[in-house]
């Protein structure tokens, strides 16, 4: 069992990884946490609160974070996530309200309280998480795990050089990849690879109404640079993947950093696989996309069972 916060910007593909966390028996989900991104955080967040609640995990605490970046104006991923961020799809509105008090003091005090035992994973720009380690800097010891969906040791997608999550608070993805702990990073070189395609969503259409009303309306709207011929790789539900079924991908140790001053390269996370390096990171080279669709379908038939 691993538990875990998921500290995201949904955003479709985070809007299908809460449904993952949510479906999977191995998952526990503490908290969600939520950041601006794909779209403002008011949206992230009211789109947290209805996925979680859709998905039967509306006891899980809802609480917002930052809605702007470190340093840098707020850009968001309208133009791919649609109006309201979670792309074609429209859900019942929940049941409670956003948790009181900020994402950054959830996340520190949630991994305080069971030091070894919490898997942080994230899935949107990095800064709640890096302003919980300048309020506390011994997460990096007390996490049992640390995962992002983000950057990339090839091209980016926001341009060539930059992935978005990265793209969007470079500094604060700086300073997460500087705090000395290992960053386990799922970037666009793997992520690009686990595609919805023709064939996946037909076996979403047997997913009752998880599927006609979160999956399918959500991926068909989801217009990713890289969604070639409606066929959308689901970018974060790798990353709570790699938690339940770590086997999925395989990793090569780097040194990960990020840069902040580039006039074409801001946001580009320069990926160092040398033998000689210090690693920060270890990033995702491989993917099984095959296991890796077996346990994601299977996990959202379960789901869908106990939705209807
Ligand atoms: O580049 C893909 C990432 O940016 C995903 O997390 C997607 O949700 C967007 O946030
Ligand atoms: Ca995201």
């Amino acid at each position: 069992m691993a538990t875990i916060i998921l500290d995201c910007d949904p955003g479709i593909d985070d809007a299908l990884a809460i449904a993952f966390a949510a479906g999977h028996p191995e998952i526990e989900l503490a908290g969600i946490t939520t950041v601006a991104g794909n779209v403002g955080l008011d949206k992230t967040t009211a789109n947290a609160l209805a996925v979680a609640s859709f998905v039967g995990a509306g006891a899980v605490p809802v609480t917002a974070g930052c809605a702007a970046p470190l340093l840098r104006p707020a850009r968001d991923a309208g133009r791919v996530h649609g109006e309201s961020g979670l792309g074609g799809a429209v859900l019942p509105k929940p049941a409670r309200e956003a948790a009181d008090g900020h994402a950054i003091d959830f996340i520190v005090d949630t991994l305080a309280a069971a030091p070894g035992e919490i898997t942080l994973v994230a899935t949107g720009p990095l800064t709640n998480i890096a302003l919980a380690l300048r309020r506390e800097p011994r997460l990096v010891r007390w996490v049992r795990d640390f995962v992002i969906m983000g950057g990339s040791a090839g091209r980016g997608n926001v341009n060539h050089a930059a992935e978005f999550n990265m793209w969007a608070d470079p500094e604060a993805a700086s300073v997460v990849f500087g705090a000395g702990w290992t960053v386990r990073m799922i970037g666009l070189d793997v992520t690009l690879r686990a595609r919805a395609t023709a064939a996946v969503q037909e076996q979403m259409r047997e997913f009752g109404a998880l599927g006609a009303e979160l999956l399918l309306p959500a991926l068909a709207q989801y217009a990713d640079a890289h969604n070639v011929a409606g066929e959308p790789p689901v970018h974060d539900v790798c990353a709570v993947v790699s938690v339940a079924t770590p086997a999925v991908f395989t990793y090569t140790p780097a040194l990960v950093q990020v840069e902040t001053t580039g006039r074409l390269t801001s946001g580009m996370t320069v990926t160092d696989f040398s033998p000689s390096v210090i690693p920060n990171a270890a990033v995702a080279t491989e993917i099984d996309p095959d296991r890796f669709w077996e346990v994601v379908l299977r996990t959202y038939g379960a789901l869908a069972a106990d939705i209807g």
